[in-house]
């Protein structure tokens, strides 16, 4: 019944999308609350008391498949290993699920979401705040990103993943949120904006399913404008706070740029050649540059933006400038042992510590093996590939 009802929302959400070709403008409503909290029932977010916020990323877990073999489900019991020793010695403040939780390909429509009450669990057991993108592979003819989160609020009282409003991220894109970091509980306007897109993509739930779009979809440019004004109202001036972006897809103007990376510049496993379908909008090239109001809209209207973050490309750990909006863009680290992989790739974590509230400091990202082993250190600071 939930998932029929799920299922019912999804479709009239796609429908309010995929009917809005050129996204008509939405209503500005500005509020000016000053506490605009989108969590006034939840823990605040905050940094530690010496000053710094720690972030580690999990991506592709890739939960779920082949249940009726052996090597399924080690391969979710090895998943589940990695995250409680990573979040044992890492201790993070904020913990991200960057896309790709479940392998959708191979779940079942009676059960699917109950993987997602198995990823929670070690996140759930230490009692860390998360949040949550989705990816290719979380839109199914069984499975959808709207199921995932509905199911994550339900089992995860620490989990801060929401919904977009309605009409906003297209078909199959539901989420589209921000969290707001503040650096003391008592603060009444926020230092750091963590921000997460929906970059949708995978295939449409029920039978005769059919490919997604795969790309942050127009309406979340016009979104991005509406909150960002409403944050400006409510907090004063954006150049005031920092912000982080996390989206499973890479933007697609980050795929020339592999051609251009400098091993000792941009550190980290570049084994994953990136093709049609690694980063947004080239599935089919009649979607050429369809994520671009999404990539111009936050550029512009998110200030003091640190980096974007993506999964997606398992075999693919660098950072690295694109220069046309003076932005920097890190892969994550494969952290499931599901999902598709090569010898000596391994799986670990992308940690990311902001040294201190300041909007504008650098911070310090590196990869963590499962083993403990750390490389491709760097700092993203404006002197970063410069
Ligand atoms: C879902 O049901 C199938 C078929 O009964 C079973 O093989 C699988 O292990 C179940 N998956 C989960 C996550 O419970
Ligand atoms: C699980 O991890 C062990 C090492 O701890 C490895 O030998 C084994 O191949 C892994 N199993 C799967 C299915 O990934
Ligand atoms: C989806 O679930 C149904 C019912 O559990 C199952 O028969 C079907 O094989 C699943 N589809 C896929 C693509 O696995
Ligand atoms: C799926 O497609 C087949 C063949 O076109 C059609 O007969 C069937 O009614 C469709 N099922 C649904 C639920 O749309
Ligand atoms: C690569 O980066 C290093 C460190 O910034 C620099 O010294 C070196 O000249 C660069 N190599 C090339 C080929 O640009
Ligand atoms: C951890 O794993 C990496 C990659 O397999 C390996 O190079 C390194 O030696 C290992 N470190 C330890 C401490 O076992």
């Amino acid at each position: 019944m939930k998932t029929a009802l799920a299922r019912l929302l999804v479709i009239g959400l796609a429908l309010v999308g995929a009917g809005t070709a050129a996204p008509a403008p939405r209503q500005l409503t500005l509020r000016t609350d000053a506490s605009l909290d989108p969590y006034p029932t939840k823990p605040r977010i905050t940094f530690r008391e010496d000053g710094t916020f720690k972030i580690t990323v999990f991506s592709d877990l890739h939960y779920g498949e082949n249940p009726w073999d052996a090597w399924g489900p080690q391969q979710d019991v090895n998943s589940t290993a990695l995250m409680k020793r990573v979040l044992a010695d890492e201790t993070p403040d904020y913990v991200v699920l960057n896309g790709d939780l479940i392998t959708g390909e191979n779940t079942f429509r009676q059960n699917s979401t109950s993987l997602i009450d198995e990823i929670v669990a070690p996140l759930n057991a230490v009692k860390i705040p998360f949040s949550s993108t989705h990816g290719n592979h979380d839109n199914e003819p069984n499975i959808t990103h709207y199921e995932e989160i509905i199911r994550e609020q339900e089992v995860a009282p620490l989990s801060y993943t929401r919904l977009a409003p309605p009409g906003v991220g297209g078909y199959g894109g539901p989420g589209n949120y921000w969290v707001p970091v503040y650096q003391k509980v008592t603060d009444s306007t926020p230092v750091l904006i963590l921000w997460f897109f929906d970059s949708r993509g995978g295939f449409s739930p029920g039978v005769n399913s059919t490919a997604m779009p795969d790309w942050v979809d127009s309406t979340v440019a016009t979104w991005i404008q509406t909150e960002t004004a409403a944050m400006n109202a409510a907090w004063g001036p954006a150049k005031n706070r920092g912000a982080l972006a996390f989206v499973h897809i890479p933007p697609h103007v980050i795929q020339p740029l592999q051609a251009t990376l400098n091993s000792t510049r941009d550190p980290g496993l570049n084994a994953d050649i990136l093709g049609e379908g690694s980063t947004q909008a080239t599935t089919d090239p009649a979607n050429a540059g369809k994520d671009d109001d999404f990539w111009n809209t936050l550029n512009s209207e998110v200030k003091n933006l640190h980096a974007v973050i993506s999964g997606h490309d398992h075999g693919n750990e660098w950072c690295i400038r694109e220069p046309t909006k003076n932005v920097i863009f890190c892969f994550d680290k494969h952290s499931g042992y599901g999902g598709y992989s090569s010898a000596g790739w391994d799986h670990g974590v992308r940690n990311i510590v902001f040294p201190s509230p300041e909007p504008t400091n650098g911070l310090d990202t590196w990869i963590r093996l499962e083993n403990g082993t750390t490389r491709a250190r760097v700092t993203l600071d404006g002197s970063y590939l410069r």
